[in-house]
């Protein structure tokens, strides 16, 4: 591993996984009508989507950051023994992005990899804040998020939305500073303000003032709350910020008056299992409340969250559900139907994504 940043803590690796994922062994015909459905990503952090060979290059470009320069120990760096690791691996990364072109780098990178999932249409989660404590001028992010998502079209036919997110870990402050970005510059694209990082020991009450600003000026409420934690900040993320939308709210399976309130107002969780497994969020997927959710009505969408950083991708993700939780093509067509509904996209996406699923509609 190449020297650590000496402002950081340690960051312990492990030679094995401590949360290994299963294989997935699915019938071909699954893998294919996966394979062939179209579907939208609405839970993607820009940084966590970089490939192992992305990381490594701009770990090699921006080496002594603290990140593994050789593929090997960038693996066993990418073995997260809890939700806290997974943060601080994650806040290293981010260290590495430190230019405009790096941003693209990275854009082109998703852009490739969603076209190759079948993914039409995807909000990329981008934490201007972090960014230019990495180095990047609010003016060079714009810019190159403006560049890269006219990439990903015109390469790759797949349609970007931005959400740009607080990380709870810098504060009401850093989420005001995230505001300020978002509305000053809110580059061609933007769609949301959301709020990242821990939530143990951080209120999503208190970042209502900087979500209420957003909002006021048209920006769609999209926070993670219940990833790591109980209902009650889920409850928070509705009714003090707002939230349209919940990154991940798995916390949300123990209250039946919140799984109430989530169907009745169609409030959407993108659900990430592989990512909950991997933090150590679920001790294991057979445990993880996906099918709690469904069962109760919630509207369910499908995300990697960092799909680099957790190996996976999304048509894995469908067949994962397939495989632990019996989903059927019908139910499968659902959930790709439902991330279509909740997308903050444009109307004649939607209908044209809808349009493509019903085509693909099971015998
Ligand atoms: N930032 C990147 N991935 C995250 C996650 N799963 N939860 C909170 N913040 C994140
Ligand atoms: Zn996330």
């Amino acid at each position: 591993m190449s020297s650590p940043d000496p402002a950081s803590p340690a960051v312990p690796t492990h030679a094995v996984p401590t949360h290994a994922v299963p294989a997935v062994p699915a019938a071909p015909e699954m893998v294919a009508f996966v394979a062939a459905l179209p579907k939208v990503e609405l839970h993607l952090h820009l940084v966590g989507s970089a490939s192992l060979d992305t990381v490594l290059a701009l770990a090699r470009r921006h080496a002594g950051r603290g990140v593994p320069t050789e593929l090997g120990a960038l693996r066993e760096f990418y073995a997260f023994t809890d939700f806290p690791h997974f943060l601080e691996v994650y806040r290293r990364v981010n260290l590495l992005v430190n230019t405009g072109a790096d941003v693209i780098t990275l854009l082109g990178g998703l852009a490739a990899e969603l076209a190759a999932r079948t993914v039409r249409y995807a909000e990329v989660q981008v934490t201007p804040v972090r960014n230019r404590m990495a180095g990047i001028s609010y003016d060079d992010l714009a810019q190159a998020l403006v560049d890269g998502r006219a990439l990903a079209r015109r390469r790759h036919g797949v349609e970007l939305g931005w959400v740009f997110d607080a990380d709870a870990a810098l504060g009401p402050d850093g989420a005001e500073q995230t505001v300020d970005f978002a509305l000053g510059h809110r580059p061609e694209g933007t769609v949301g303000i959301g709020l990242g990082g821990a939530e143990v020991g951080v209120r999503r009450a208190d970042f209502a003032p900087a979500f209420r600003r957003a909002r006021d000026a048209g920006l769609h409420s999209v926070p993670h709350a219940g990833e790591t934690v109980g209902p009650g900040e889920v409850w928070s993320a509705i009714t003090e910020l707002g939230a349209e939308r919940v990154g991940h709210g798995i916390g949300s399976a123990a209250d039946p008056r919140l799984l109430e309130e989530l169907a009745s107002r169609g409030i959407t969780l993108e659900v990430c299992p592989t990512s909950n497994l991997r933090t150590a969020a679920v001790a294991s997927l057979a445990e993880h409340p996906l099918p709690t959710l469904l069962a109760a009505g919630v509207p369910v969408t499908l995300a990697t969250d960092d799909p680099g950083m957790f190996h996976t991708d999304l048509n894995t993700e469908y067949l994962r559900c397939h495989q632990l939780f019996g989903l059927g093509r019908a139910e499968l067509a659902d959930i790709a139907r439902t991330g279509a509904c909740a997308a903050f996209c444009a109307d004649d996406l939607r209908t044209r994504i809808l349009t493509e699923i019903d085509q693909l509609q099971p015998a």
